[in-house]
């Protein structure tokens, strides 16, 4: 059978995501419409009519605060806030879908695990197995402050806290109840065997948690899980955990090293490498014609804030405005080490097509970058596509939008019907839980991956 593309659709419970400056289009919708759960039940049906996978949901716990040190660049655009809570849209877009899935960002750096367990077993009983959790560690400095620390934790041990983090929620997911604890025996006036319940007593560097579980075992136990970031520390984390991994990159050759170096780690974990799908960012302004493509880029360029495409860049820990001073023959370099995230920092150094200059980096910031984008009619956006899909080794896309939901649907309308007819993408969607939609493994996490050693005997037959 050829490899259909997985696709999501990129986005935030947020008045702006990713583009900049756009919320001056007259077709905007997001902006005014994010806090209104029919904007979202809307968007859930138009995701679930394109065959979309999932809705990933991208989120923040502080303000981009690192460029000029201030938040007013990102306060004044709207970058990334007013962000609200992504689960809490989550019950009523199932409820207006069938197969649709949900990824929710979560940090394991703020909030600690027992809760948040509790949180992906109800939304997973509430959506029959439908949720995902992408594990994020966090890079903003603002958030360490809102959550009471002075500083950020280092960027290496907010992945130690995520490693003991996951290995909590494991045991509250796997261990704690087994499959036949709820008995409903009316005779012994029984509803739930305490003997099939079991306390977790997990002692560790970071968390004491006694347990049991407050939740029942719900459809797929741990929701599949979804990790981003590319640094030394975050492939490793991802070789261990993540069955759903986005890689960035700027070419396929770049995507394609990414993917091969993370699938050679999970090997040295036991893991059967080849099951992990890794998933890559796709841009697309499609157009009925080639030129009205170009059209709609060129109108959407024309409203791009680069004040807030520096702001965002803040997610590296480094302030940009720190280089619009320096002459602009100079070659780019960071001069310090960074506690940001490694993943943008690379986009400008290490992985970046080539050594770039000062200037060269300032004017990427300056308009919506074109080299970044599919911009063309169906066949020409299907092309460039399937031209990744087949190149770069990935197994789908998260893709993003520049006007929503006015480039979403214009996707599912013209993009979808394509890819389809080229036989790379659904016609139709599997039956059963997300982590059964995307592996042929069953519900449960497979027996390779490190959260099932905590399954009992009684949940592995
Ligand atoms: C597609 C994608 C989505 C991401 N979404 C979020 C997010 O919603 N919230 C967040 O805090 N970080 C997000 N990140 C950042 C990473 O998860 C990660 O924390 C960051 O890149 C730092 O990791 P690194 O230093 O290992 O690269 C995302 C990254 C990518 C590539």
């Amino acid at each position: 059978m050829t490899k259909e593309i997985i696709l999501h659709a990129f986005e935030m419970n947020s008045a702006m995501h990713n583009s900049h400056g756009l919320w001056k289009h007259p077709d905007s919708k997001r902006h005014r419409g994010y806090k209104d759960l029919q904007y979202w039940v809307d968007l859930a049906r138009l995701l679930e009519k394109g065959k979309f996978d999932a809705v990933f949901f991208a989120d923040v716990l502080g303000i981009y605060d690192v460029y000029r040190n201030s938040k007013t660049p990102s306060i004044r655009d709207g970058l990334q806030v007013p962000v609200n809570d992504p689960a809490l849209l989550v019950s009523a877009m199932a409820q207006a879908t069938d197969h649709l899935a949900f990824a929710i960002t979560v940090s394991t750096t703020y909030e600690p695990p027992f809760g948040n367990a509790r949180r992906f077993s109800t939304l997973d009983h509430l959506t029959n197995g439908r949720v995902a959790w992408n594990i994020v560690t966090s890079y903003l400095p603002n958030a360490a402050r809102n959550f009471g620390l002075e500083k950020m934790i280092k960027h290496d041990e907010r992945y130690d806290i995520a490693d003991e983090y996951l290995d909590v929620s494991y045991q509250l997911w796997e261990g704690s109840w087994e499959n036949d604890a709820f008995l409903e025996d009316r005779k012994e006036g029984t509803l739930i065997n305490p003997e099939k319940v079991h306390e977790i007593k997990h002692h560790g560097n970071y968390f004491n948690v006694e347990g049991p579980h407050l939740s029942e075992p719900s459809p797929q136990r741990t929701p599949v899980l979804y990790q981003a970031g590319t640094s030394e520390r975050g492939r490793a984390f991802a070789a261990k955990h993540a069955e759903c991994i986005f890689v960035g990159g700027p070419t396929p050759e770049r995507i394609r090293y990414y993917i091969e170096d993370i699938k050679e780690r999970a090997e040295k974990h036991g893991r059967d490498a080849s099951k992990i799908k890794f998933l890559c960012f796709l841009n697309v302004i499609v157009g009925e014609t080639t030129e009205e493509a170009e059209r709609k880029y060129e109108e959407y360029a024309s409203h791009w804030s680069p004040d807030a495409a520096k702001a965002q860049y803040g997610a590296s820990g480094y302030d940009i405005s720190e280089y619009e001073v320096l002459d602009r023959s100079l070659p780019f370099e960071y001069t310090k080490k960074t506690e940001g995230g490694h993943y943008k920092a690379a986009t400008l150094t290490k992985d970046a097509p080539k050594k770039l200059t000062v200037g060269e980096v300032l004017d990427r910031f300056e308009t919506l970058d074109r080299s970044t984008i599919i911009v063309g009619n169906p066949e020409e956006v299907a092309d460039a596509i399937q031209f990744q899909f087949e190149e770069s080794g990935v197994d789908g896309f998260n893709l993003n939008h520049f006007v929503t939901p006015g480039d979403l649907e214009a996707f599912v309308e013209l993009v979808v019907p394509v890819l389809q007819k080229r036989g790379i993408y659904k016609k139709s969607y599997r039956e059963g839980t997300l982590r059964e939609k995307l592996f042929s493994t069953g519900t449960f996490l497979p027996a390779d991956h490190p959260g099932s050693k905590y399954r009992k005997e009684s949940v592995k037959k």
